[in-house]
């Protein structure tokens, strides 16, 4: 029995260590290749914060559907600060976790732990950020983030033509943070619908503030977007009014939202200006059928995760892992093979139905 035992584990291992060292950064398409049962250990998932909705409900996702496909799983989250996301990288590796599913604050940051994991043979997976600078991330797993940008810029030029106010628009631009690699994909994506109206005078900046090294918001900070917000107002809108803002998150949309009301906005017949976001959280959902934020992003985080389990299956047990993009995500080192899935757009006429439909917040949520 001892020896039967003995023959079960080292079987068990050796499919463990071929899991984790077979070559993941290779471009894998196509249907599953192998039928070998997963090696279901521990998985590490580093998230970003908690002060974001979005990313407590990836965390919870991620966790709940591994544990139900018989993983354990170790989720920790890093208030947002960069060293605390190092060590707890790091703390994975040295726990010998089976594989690391990555959320990065700084996508630069981990590559020195990420070459740990690297010759500790443990995947990498980066989730929904692109880990940079390394070729230790086998994949990567996001929604379409210049889409987002496209929908955002889109939704903004759609409130204004709606808004009747006559043209030129007034219009400010905000971005995310700066080490996060989507914030530049979701302001290209913006601005190759913005910048042919701003070109043709069709849209005015009348701060002058277009870099995007300029309109960032580091870390997503909310109170970061009101104070900028309430510095443009100062000193660019005395005698006008502003009819439209570019916002790549939620958060950084009521932090605006909230500058402008500061300054007599949303009352006395002067009407708050288009304000776009991203994530659909609550509060802004709520916002937006009261008629206040225009427009969020949906994305869809329970898809996102059950992709990034689909992928961890694969991988661990040596099945070809099926991505639908190899060429998007160059993080400097490398092209990373992606699963990418498809943001949505809503606003007041179609935020409620499409989320109810989802199921990604119930009636009572939202009433
Ligand atoms: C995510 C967005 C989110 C932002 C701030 C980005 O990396 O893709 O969904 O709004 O971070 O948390």
């Amino acid at each position: 029995m001892r020896k039967i035992l003995a023959v079960a584990a080292a079987a068990a291992l050796a499919l463990s260590l071929s899991a984790c060292g077979r070559d993941t950064g290779t471009p894998a398409t196509g249907a599953s290749g192998s039928s070998a049962a997963a090696v279901k250990g521990t998985i590490g998932v580093a998230m970003p914060t908690k002060t974001s909705e979005r990313w407590i409900k990836d965390g919870d996702n991620i966790k709940q559907q591994l544990e139900a496909a018989g993983y354990q799983v170790n989720l920790v989250y890093a208030n947002d600060d960069i060293p605390t996301q190092v060590t707890q990288v790091n703390d994975m590796i040295t726990k010998k976790n089976q594989l690391l599913v990555v959320a990065a604050i700084d996508g630069v940051a981990l590559k020195g732990a990420l070459a740990e994991a690297k010759s500790a043979g443990i995947p990498v997976i980066a989730y929904d950020r692109l880990l940079r600078e390394t070729d230790a991330v086998s994949y990567y797993t996001t929604f379409d983030n210049f889409k987002v940008g496209v929908q955002q810029g889109t939704s903004l030029l759609a409130g204004l033509a709606a808004s009747g106010k006559p043209k030129p628009w007034n219009v400010e631009l905000f971005a995310g943070s700066p080490d996060d690699n989507n914030a530049t994909f979701f302001f290209n994506g913006a601005m190759s619908i913005l910048q042919p109206k701003i070109d043709d005078g069709t849209i005015k900046i009348a701060s002058g503030e277009t870099d995007f090294k300029v309109v960032a918001t580091l870390r997503w900070d909310a109170a970061v977007a009101k104070k900028r917000m309430e510095n443009i107002l100062t000193k660019s809108y005395a005698s006008s009014d502003v009819n439209g803002v570019l916002a790549p998150y939620d958060g950084i949309s009521r932090g605006i939202i909230a500058a402008l009301k500061g300054s007599g906005y949303g009352s006395g017949g002067k009407v708050l200006p288009v304000v776009t976001g991203q994530d659909a959280e609550l509060e802004s959902v709520k916002s937006i059928l009261a008629g206040e934020q225009y427009s969020t992003i949906f994305k869809d985080t329970s898809e996102l995760a059950k992709a990034t389990v689909k992928m961890i299956q694969e991988i661990t047990s040596g099945a070809t892992v099926t991505v639908n993009d190899t060429k998007s995500y160059d993080n400097g080192l490398k092209v990373v093979p992606t699963e990418l899935l498809q943001p949505v757009a809503c606003d007041k006429s179609s935020c409620k139905k499409i989320l109810l439909d989802a199921k990604y917040y119930t009636d009572a949520q939202l009433a």
